[in-house]
């Protein structure tokens, strides 16, 4: 299949006519990624059963993991659910559009394979000019997982979409890097209680200013328990190179050194006060802030593939704001974690 690179980054002349074909192929049952502010989607229409079986196929998903419905208002959110409690709109009032998805009971609209069988359905609106118009100009929900193979870490931006798809679906719609670069928060609103399955850039704190309570999911955070939300079983994020979490900072020198000493080549990923203290084969520097952090993380990953590390190492990073979610998708990557 010839996959079209559809440009519609911003004050493009091509924006609006990308954004329509994009549009048409979604409506002819194809499968388009799409830029979001987290991390490009791989998006079908929600409401055709056999569009959304190319996506499973397209990212060679275990078909028991559900996928997240992008909506373009509040309206057409509410049109996909039922019995949502109270706080749901307030959430949805402070954080949204944004990089949070809701867990509702679905109100049975959508192909059942978008939910994988599940009687809810995780619901949002992303804040990204390029998805919205999609979204509206098309007039369909958009079933979206992150457009990466299963396992890999995701796309941030339409080149890391290409790598791993190419030829296999029908379009790539490109709106320029995402800004926010880890995968929206997910959060459980079927209870009186918001429940996070997944952290994202919307803290616990945050909802739980917003809803006057919040609890996290076993296995939110990368502990080992009954996982809530179906993807979490899955391995994620992976590398093509091997990943060493050095939660010690102290340690990441003579770790590095002991690789070396066995015919190693070292890479590290590191933030910037600690890049500029540390010597290896190949340094990559995630920034200065747990913001521009989360913005490079997946890119970082990705970029390991193209130099010749035996193994990458990569330090604790700094917890604060997107700092947790940050750190939950490294232990997620991690082949090995040493205290
Ligand atoms: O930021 C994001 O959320 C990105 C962009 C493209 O929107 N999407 C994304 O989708 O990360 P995906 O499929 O890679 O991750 C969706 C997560 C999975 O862990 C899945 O199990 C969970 O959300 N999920 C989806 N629907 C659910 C449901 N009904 N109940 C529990 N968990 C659900
Ligand atoms: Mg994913």
């Amino acid at each position: 299949m010839d996959t079209k690179l559809l440009i519609a980054t911003e004050n493009h002349s091509l924006r609006e006519e990308s954004i329509r074909a994009a549009a048409k192929l979604l409506h002819a049952g194809e499968v388009v990624a799409l830029p979001t502010e987290t991390v490009y989607g791989l998006g079908a229409d929600a409401t055709n059963r056999l569009a959304v079986e190319k996506i499973f196929i397209a990212k060679g998903r275990p078909s028991d993991n559900p996928l997240i419905v992008h909506v373009a208002n509040k309206e057409q959110l509410f049109e996909l659910v039922e019995e949502a409690p109270a706080y749901v709109e307030k959430m949805i009032d402070c954080f949204s559009p944004g990089p949070i998805t809701y867990v509702l009971k679905s109100s049975g609209k959508l192909a059942s394979n978008v939910t994988a069988g599940l009687t809810t359905v995780g619901v949002r609106i992303p804040d990204n000019d390029v998805a919205l118009d999609l979204i509206s100009n098309s007039g369909l929900p958009i079933a979206a997982p992150s457009a990466n193979i299963s396992g890999k870490p995701s796309p941030t931006a339409a080149e890391h979409v290409l790598d791993d798809l190419n030829g296999k679906i029908a379009g790539i719609l490109d709106g320029g890097p995402a800004n926010v670069g880890v995968e929206s928060t997910v959060v459980d609103c079927t209870n009186e209680i918001p429940v996070i399955l997944r952290l994202g850039k919307i803290t616990p704190d945050q909802i739980h200013n917003v809803a006057g309570f919040v609890e996290c999911a076993d296995g939110s955070k990368g502990e080992v328990g009954k996982p809530r939300s179906p993807g979490l079983k899955y391995k994620h994020y992976a590398p093509e190179v091997p990943l060493v979490l050095v939660k010690n900072r102290n340690e990441l020198q003579r770790a590095i050194e002991q690789e070396r000493k066995l015919g190693n080549r070292v890479g590290v990923l590191a933030s910037a006060a600690t890049a500029k203290n540390v010597m290896a084969d190949e340094i990559v520097v995630l920034g200065e802030s747990e913001t521009e952090m989360a913005m490079k993380l997946y890119q970082a990953l990705r970029s390991f593939k193209q130099t010749d590390v035996d193994l990458v190492m990569c330090e604790s990073l700094p917890q604060e704001g997107v700092g947790k979610a940050v750190m939950d998708r490294i232990e997620r990557a991690a082949d090995k974690i040493l205290e």
